[in-house]
């Protein structure tokens, strides 16, 4: 089998996978998030094989869908891969990836880097900000039963994650929260400019919803 019909095999297998995903985190999250990352990798030297495998496979098993373990996504990824019969090299690069792309920051330290793994992130960050991040987050906040915005309370912007999540903030708070701070965690030089744009789409936005809110024209 050529690299090719590895690809389209391994959109099957996650089409079948992410069936009746939320929302976040659906296929088409998937395909924008393989768009992007092809976008990107085309000003960069790298393993384009990896990067196409990594960007379908780095939300294959949400550690959020399994009681928080963090090994469910990598496990079934390998055994998928393995199946494929890819060089071990590529198999444990994939792995690398999907273990490392949703570092927040936080607890963990994030222990691997690569040009590939660089480009997934930016990839999967991108299609957290501007219009399709702006319509996610409500989505998210949607199903979480959270307000749009409350002129009372001011973003905390002190609060930690667990706070924040377990806090009644409305969906506008995400934006202090997250979504704002994207733009500065950019690793390549086209992401960061695609995140630019994006990013300055959603001040527009931010402002033009405040106007609104205000009663202006
Ligand atoms: P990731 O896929 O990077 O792990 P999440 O699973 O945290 O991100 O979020 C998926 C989508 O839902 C993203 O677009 C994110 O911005 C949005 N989201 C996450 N938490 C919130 C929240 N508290 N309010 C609004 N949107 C959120
Ligand atoms: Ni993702």
């Amino acid at each position: 089998m050529d690299n090719n019909d590895i690809i389209n095999k391994t959109i099957q297998f996650v089409k079948n996978k992410l069936e009746g995903a939320e929302g976040g985190h659906d296929w088409f999250h998937i395909e924008r998030v393989y768009k992007n990352s092809l976008l990107i990798a085309q000003d960069e030297v790298c393993d384009l094989m990896v990067v196409k495998l990594g960007a379908l496979l780095h939300d294959i098993a949400d550690s959020k869908f399994h009681g928080g373990d963090e090994t469910v996504g990598p496990a079934v990824a390998r055994a998928f891969l393995e199946q494929e019969k890819l060089p071990e090299g590529t198999i444990n690069h994939v792995i690398k990836i999907i273990e490392n792309i949703s570092f927040k920051g936080g607890k963990v330290k994030q222990e691997f880097t690569s040009i590939e793994l660089n480009i997934v992130q930016d990839a999967d960050r991108l299609d957290a900000i501007g219009a399709i991040g702006i319509a996610r987050a409500f989505n998210y906040g949607g199903f979480k039963n959270r307000g749009l915005y409350n002129p009372n309370l001011a973003p905390n912007l002190n609060m930690t994650k667990e706070e924040y999540k377990n806090s009644s903030a409305p969906t506008i708070s995400h934006f202090y929260e997250k979504l704002l701070l994207l733009k500065g965690k950019m690793n390549t030089v086209s992401g960061r400019s695609i995140a630019a744009e994006r990013h300055r789409y959603m001040e527009n936005f931010l402002s033009q919803f405040y106007a609104e809110w205000d009663g202006e024209k």
